[in-house]
């Protein structure tokens, strides 16, 4: 079985319906409990992504892109975190009332997340191969040779020099840049139909940012995903976003295409931005 094929057109199966949202997020709340009160980290957001689509979110520190994505992704420490209200409809079924384990087997293959910090998010001790092997090995049942060859296959496709030597290197031997390509490639690598990249090329050399971005958007146009993307930066939003949503004070103060947004944007923040 190929898992990333570029001769293969084939769309995955989808379970929901045409026309429906990939992903669907309504009148989301999130509030974290803690010694010193209740602070409401998102209050009321509503965004959507379609198949194929990017969602740029752009918005101060602090206004709740992350915690939204973490939501998202079931990835909220709970408690101190709650969700009083909202629905998360992904493929038209809301995540929130999904029963632990479906979660998780969602969360696992159907979405996957790329994170600012690659050093943190990948194991020490483990290869880069071990590593990405191991998705293939735990969600497909693959040998550990067979998966190890998926692991080259995908570090090639997310063009890394020298694949086949470097899949027993750990993560400290790469650089920054090749760190957040072994990265995309983990997240890539189940197929999800949905990417939501955290700030991904924040950490990097503004030389490699931009390589870094370009890479996800390929790969993103290739494999038709859909995409939220929260950065602040906004060459990269006009180049790639097809919607943009800008949240500030845990609100979505702002939600529309990109072209439209440049044309008139609505909100004195966003008019700061531009
Ligand atoms: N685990 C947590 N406990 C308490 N407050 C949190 C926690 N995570 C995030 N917050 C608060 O939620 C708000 C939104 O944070 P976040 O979504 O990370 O902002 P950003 O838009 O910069 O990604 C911030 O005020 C932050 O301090
Ligand atoms: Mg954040």
């Amino acid at each position: 079985m190929t898992i990333i094929d570029k001769t293969s057109n084939v769309p995955a199966p989808r379970s929901a319906p045409e026309g429906t949202p990939l992903l669907e997020v309504r009148d989301l709340h999130v509030e974290f409990h803690t010694r010193d009160g209740v602070a409401k980290a998102v209050n009321g957001v509503s965004y959507s992504v379609n198949a194929g689509e990017t969602l740029a979110v752009l918005g101060e520190s602090g206004s709740g892109k992350s915690v939204t994505a973490q939501a998202i992704m079931g990835i909220l420490d709970m408690p101190p975190g709650r969700i009083p209200h909202g629905e998360i409809l992904f493929q038209g079924q809301d995540l929130l009332k999904l029963p632990a384990e479906d979660f998780r087997k969602i969360r696992g293959q159907k979405i996957a997340m790329i994170f600012q910090d690659a050093l943190s998010s990948l194991n020490p001790v483990h290869t880069v191969g071990a590593q990405l092997g191991e998705m293939f090995r735990v969600h497909r049942g693959m040998s550990k040779k067979d998966a190890t060859a998926k692991a080259v296959e995908l570090m090639d496709r997310v063009k890394i020099p020298a694949a086949k030597a470097r899949v027993g290197d750990y993560p400290h031997q790469f650089s920054g840049g090749m760190r957040q390509r072994i990265m995309i490639a983990m997240a890539m690598a189940l197929e999800p139909d949905l990417i939501i990249a955290d700030e991904p090329t924040t950490a990097l050399d503004v030389t490699v940012q931009a390589q870094v971005m370009d890479l996800l958007a390929e790969l993103q146009r290739e494999m038709n995903m859909g995409l939220i993307l929260i950065t602040h930066d906004l060459g990269v939003v006009a180049d790639v976003a097809d919607k943009i949503a800008v949240m500030y004070g845990g609100r979505i103060v702002e939600n529309a295409p990109v072209h439209e947004i440049y044309k008139r944007p609505a909100h004195p923040y966003t008019r700061g931005l531009l």
